[in-house]
């Protein structure tokens, strides 16, 4: 294979490094109108008026549009449906969208967006999960503000519970997390003849954009397009929110009948669009003499925000890993999405599975401690090998490599000689080491499989240059690179010659959502079946050229065609063979549609193959703890993963140390800070304090490669994995250094020191 598994250059890195790309804010179109959104003041509220006779006033104006003008419907079609494109009769968080002003420059829109006046007249908003869940909480959604419930059974954990020789219980919390995305979100709408509507944008799922599209302008699918333009980072934070302002530019456009440019500054990016969401675990396990694991049972609570958006699904994800990678035969997990009046929640790498780990990566690290074992250990003893079973009942019958990263990740961070107990470390500078390890589901799983399908278009240009369309996107992470080195190696073409283009929804049907780390299984198995059909007429095309019997007799391996027999005597270029594809007439187009193997999963029993295949990785981090100030450094993160097959090991890496930072981030500096009001107080990168190259620790990364057989080239599914572990690995070597143990992130030095909880 000579692209797959080989470190080849990005395709898009040099237009990025010239600064070249083009991002959606680059595009204009004339006649344009340019977009500015007027949010709520009150946390939650009835909408009383909106008084827009000033604003429409103003010079440049062309008008304001509230709810009620919606051309098509005012639902955002996610999940539930349940979140406006504006505000309508209430008012659910601070921040929330009410009118959109359009003018003929943005500074005009946003000299008459201060002058739109709402009235509203405020309730008592609901600002946490626990105040959302108690008796006497103000009814914000349905009878018990919760948007789901899903449970996970298997055994009998009561009763489990009941015989185990140590049972352990605790209580965890997670923060917010902003996506942090270099590019904030924002669309261009274009309105086109005969009714129809293009969309462009930075995106992540451009087909929930179409939808949204098709919602908002109230004209039938073929009339609507997206195209996404390259786009500065998603991380799952351009999963949901696109669709709600591609709906609001598309009304915008679709009124005025003229292009619609909506573009996000900083502050009310992070204001209005989704988080990660905070989390309250509650965790109690039970175990042997030795520390294996007999018993758990685990309450998981989200802070869904005002709508529902994702967390349904997000909930789902984190219910089914609620324990790890542990094999457990009596569990019992409940979970809860729960709505109080703050921003929506929606996907953040690792999809509702990085609170859980804190939880349950923190507490296996107090049994072990408790039980005076070896934390690398305990997971040894109790992780999942080749045969074990899943929290769901699932047999894990291959690709397994948990074992082997722990085993990796241990000798490369010389774990035996760097691990002692805490009080043994002395001094004011004292220095720890922690562990973690995590699995994680590839793909969407049974509670999205009806959407885990993606297309390809491919063609061989007469040139011999092949143009691959897929179904999902290039946002920063090497798509576009790592599934050509897919389709050239499939096809038997140069890596150089395959260019993989930024989606557009009329170039390949609706291929789900860009997510869920499974566009190179997802896309590469799509890729792999167009090339499928296209390489026997290149083989046929070559076998004629080289007087051969038979297909049979020839191959094509980069690029260039020759007899297998004599594969010195002559070549033939990739080139030649396209143009006598053409000459000979052969269909040179080819479509890939793959469907995701088989999931399943009962929400009564609460068992089921919840995910085709899963990928492992253990981290194991070390810190270094000023014990006076209470302020610490993360020295080195040493990082295995099995990820089946790493295609790009280079963008591997590259993974590895972004997924790195933002986890770090994530367990020491990150969260959002309300006001009694529920109004945000840091929206800005001067107060929501980022990790930055000042903080980034050393970082090992290690490649472990258990193939799938059903994967391209043996690939199951990395990109958000790299994030999951990082927080309880530093919380634990935190521990390991001072005692302490943090419970609530992100570990601030006022917490080892206690002086806050
Ligand atoms: Mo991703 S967090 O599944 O968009």
């Amino acid at each position: 294979m000579p692209a797959v598994g080989a470190s080849l250059p990005r395709k898009d890195a040099l237009d990025k490094l010239k600064g070249v790309a083009k991002y959606i804010d680059d595009y204009n179109f004339s006649d344009i109108l340019h977009v500015v959104t007027v949010r709520s003041q009150h946390a939650y509220g009835r909408l009383i008026n909106i008084d827009k006779t000033e604003a429409e006033k103003m010079p440049g104006v062309a008008g304001v549009i509230t709810a009620s003008q919606i051309p098509g419907v005012n639902a955002v079609p996610l999940v539930f449906n349940d979140e406006p494109f504006l505000a309508e009769g209430f008012v659910r968080f601070h921040g929330e969208p009410v009118a959109l002003v359009a003018a003929e420059t943005l500074e005009q829109a946003q000299a008459a967006a201060a002058l739109v006046k709402i009235e509203v007249e405020p309730l008592k908003p609901v600002l946490s999960i626990r105040e959302s869940l108690a008796a006497d909480a103000p009814r914000i959604y349905k009878e018990n503000n919760t948007f789901s419930h899903f449970r996970v059974a298997k055994g009998n954990a009561e009763e489990a519970m009941k015989t185990a020789a140590h049972v352990f219980e605790q209580e965890y919390e997670t923060p917010y997390q902003e996506h942090a995305y270099l590019e904030t979100n924002g669309v261009i709408a274009v309105p086109g003849l005969e009714d129809s509507m293009t969309v462009y944008g930075s995106m992540q799922c451009p087909y929930y954009v179409h939808d949204a599209v098709v919602a908002a302008a109230g004209i039938s699918k073929n009339k609507a397009r997206v195209i996404q333009t390259t786009t500065g980072g998603g991380f799952g934070g351009k999963e949901d929110f696109p669709s709600v302002i591609a709906g609001q530019a598309t009304a915008v456009a679709k009124i005025f009948n003229r292009p619609a440019k909506l573009i996000y500054k900083r502050e009310e990016d992070i204001i209005a669009s989704s988080k990660r969401h905070p989390g309250l675990i509650k965790m109690k396990v039970g175990t042997d003499e030795k520390g294996k694991i007999v018993a758990a049972i685990i309450d998981y609570y989200v802070d869904g925000g005002a709508y529902a958006t994702l967390t349904p699904i997000v909930l789902w994800r984190g219910t089914v890993h609620a324990l790890g990678p542990y094999e457990c035969e009596n569990i019992h997990v409940n979970s809860y999405g729960v709505a109080t009046n703050k921003v929506p929640c929606g996907a953040y790498r690792g999809f509702g599975s990085p609170q859980v780990i804190f939880a349950g990566e923190s507490l296996i690290d107090e049994i072990a401690v408790a039980l005076n074992i070896d934390p690398l250990e305990i997971r040894r003893t109790n992780g999942y090998k080749l045969g074990s079973k899943t929290a769901t009942g699932q047999l894990l019958d291959q690709s397994c490599g948990l074992m082997e990263t722990i085993e990796k990740a241990g000798e490369r961070s010389q774990w035996a000689s760097k691990w002692q107990k805490p009080a043994e470390r002395q001094g004011n500078i004292r220095r720890g080491i922690g562990i973690s390890s995590v699995y994680y589901g590839v793909g969407l799983g049974a509670g999205g499989k009806h959407l885990d399908r993606v297309g390809t278009s491919m063609t061989i240009m007469k040139d011999g240059s092949v143009h691959c369309a897929i179904g999902n996107v290039e946002m920063g992470q090497g798509a576009r690179t790592v599934l050509a080195q897919i389709a050239a190696d499939a096809l038997g073409a140069p890596f150089e010659l395959v260019n993989v283009v930024e989606t557009d929804t009329s170039m390949v049907p609706d291929s789900g959502p860009t997510v869920a780390s499974r566009t190179t299984f997802m896309s590469g198995n799509s890729l792999m079946l167009a090339a499928a059909e296209l390489r026997p007429r290149l083989l046929q095309v070559a076998a004629k050229m080289l007087d051969a019997a038979s297909i049979a007799d020839v191959d094509l391996i980069d690029g260039k065609a020759f007899l297998k027999n004599q594969p010195d005597k002559k070549q033939i270029g990739f080139k030649e063979l396209a143009e006598q594809l053409y000459v000979c007439r052969l269909m040179p187009s080819a479509f890939g549609w793959f469907v995701a193997p088989d999931s399943s999963y009962d929400n009564e029993t609460g068992q089921g193959n919840a995910y085709f295949v899963y990928s492992y990785s253990t981290n194991i981090a070390e810190v270094e703890v000023d014990m006076e100030t209470g302020e610490y450094k993360v020295v080195r993160i040493t990082s295995a993963h099995d990820m089946g097959k790493a295609i790009n090991p280079q963008q591997v890496e590259g993974q590895i140390e972004g997924g790195t930072l933002q986890g770090l981030g994530y367990a020491t500096m990150e969260e959002i800070r309300h006001d009694g009001n529920g109004r945000m107080l840091n929206n800005a990168f001067a107060t929501y304090i980022l990790p930055t190259t000042e903080d980034t620790p050393e970082i090992d990364p290690i490649i472990v490669e258990h193939p799938y057989d059903r994967g391209p080239y043996g690939a199951k599914g990395f990109g958000e994995v790299p994030l999951m572990g990082i927080a309880p690995a530093i919380s634990n070597a935190i521990y390991n250094a001072t005692g302490v143990r943090i419970r609530k992130l992100p570990v601030k030095p006022e917490k080892i020191l206690g002086l806050e909880d």
